[in-house]
């Protein structure tokens, strides 16, 4: 079976002899490779060149042999294709251009119907992935949650506290809500043009949605995601990764998703016997992990696989993105334990 069957094969929770492999942020600075493109060209310049967002996302399929190949590119393109720009700060995190604050600003955003074609190079770069994986591996677009990408929006980058955001959602629901709707609107747009483009799946980063209050998470996030989902094919993969949410991973799981992606403070054998089993999950070793030695990350992947023997629906993956500091060897010993696995 190809590595795109595998991967197809674990989302629709079939049986399988060991489970297929991606690691989150697989491409990047990491990899001695990327960083010599990005010696080169800017981060921008590479998600915005469809051959150069080929060539990165390609990089890690080259060296280590995984089931899936994850876009190049960047949750914070839809901000952009709305009309606020970013960039990365000198000290590290995110700059946006200006600090989303009033109804004024909410409703100059630009309508959702403008974002397929601000951002034709995601299409132009998912098909070449298409047409070059020629259907060996599974290939993954994304994007961010409204609620994720509404935090970059109201702090104006990346924050630490968050008390914009939960000021907004508390003090002007109606503002908030405005919000959130044109940018589920545009992630609509978006996704169904990455799946027109040739996308096996598609996997919704609610990176932030472990900093608000767990009965808040529904208005806050898990509605919008809803949301999205109701809006596109019926029996489309779709992944949802909520880092920090554990009391909510049963209403995520209820949302017609087809993958729950967990992070590592789960524990993934417990998860799998509690969600209904036609929902797959994915994950979870901790990326520091990789950081650490080759026998350690034999050891570790080892337990994880055990652990989940005799269980359908797992996609092997980390419980959160691989670091800059993850060691290429270690990487090399979790491809190998997964795929030797039986
Ligand atoms: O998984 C992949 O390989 C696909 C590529 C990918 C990137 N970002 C590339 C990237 C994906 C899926 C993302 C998603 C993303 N971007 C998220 C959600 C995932 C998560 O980690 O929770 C978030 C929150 C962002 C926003 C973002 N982009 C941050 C916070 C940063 C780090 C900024 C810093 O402090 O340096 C980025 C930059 C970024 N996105 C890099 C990569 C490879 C590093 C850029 C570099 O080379 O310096």
């Amino acid at each position: 079976m190809t590595s795109r069957e595998r991967f197809l094969a674990a989302c629709a929770c079939e049986k399988l002899d060991r489970p297929p492999l991606w690691v989150m942020r697989q491409a990047g600075r990491y990899l001695p490779e990327y960083r010599a493109l990005k010696a080169k060209s800017s981060f921008l310049e590479m998600v915005r060149t469809p051959e150069l967002a080929m060539e990165v996302t390609l990089q890690p399929l080259r060296r280590f042999a995984l089931d899936a190949a994850i876009l190049f590119s960047d949750i914070l393109v839809i901000p952009e294709a709305l009309g606020q720009g970013y960039r990365f700060r000198e000290e590290g995190g995110i700059a946006m251009e200006y600090r989303l604050e009033t109804r004024a600003q909410v409703d100059a955003l630009a309508p959702a119907a403008a974002v397929p074609e601000r951002l034709q190079y995601v299409d132009a770069t998912l098909k070449l992935l298409k047409r070059e994986l020629a259907g060996k591996q599974a290939l993954l677009g994304f994007g961010g949650s409204p609620w994720t990408l509404a935090t970059y929006m109201v702090e104006g980058g990346s924050s630490e506290e968050f008390e914009r955001i939960k000021q907004l959602f508390y003090t002007d629901r109606a503002l908030f809500d405005a919000l959130l709707e044109k940018i589920t609107a545009a992630l609509i747009a978006y996704f169904q043009m990455q799946i027109q483009a040739g996308a096996d799946a598609i996997q919704i980063f609610d990176s932030w949605g472990g900093i608000i209050a767990g009965q808040d998470y529904e208005a806050a996030s898990l509605r919008w995601i809803r949301a999205i989902i109701a809006a596109l094919p019926r029996e489309f993969p779709i992944i949802l990764y909520a880092k920090g949410t554990a009391p909510q991973l049963t209403d995520q799981a209820f949302t017609g998703i087809r993958v729950l992606s967990v992070d590592w403070t789960n524990d993934l054998a417990i998860v799998r016997r509690t969600l209904p089993g036609n929902v797959a999950v994915q994950g979870n070793l901790d990326p520091v992990l990789l950081n650490t030695t080759p026998e350690i990350v034999r050891h570790e992947a080892s337990r994880l696989l055990e652990s989940m023997r005799g269980t359908s629906g797992h996609v092997f993956n980390l419980g959160h993105g691989i670091m800059p500091h993850a060691k290429l060897e270690c990487m090399q010993a979790l491809v190998d334990s997964v795929t030797a696995w039986r």
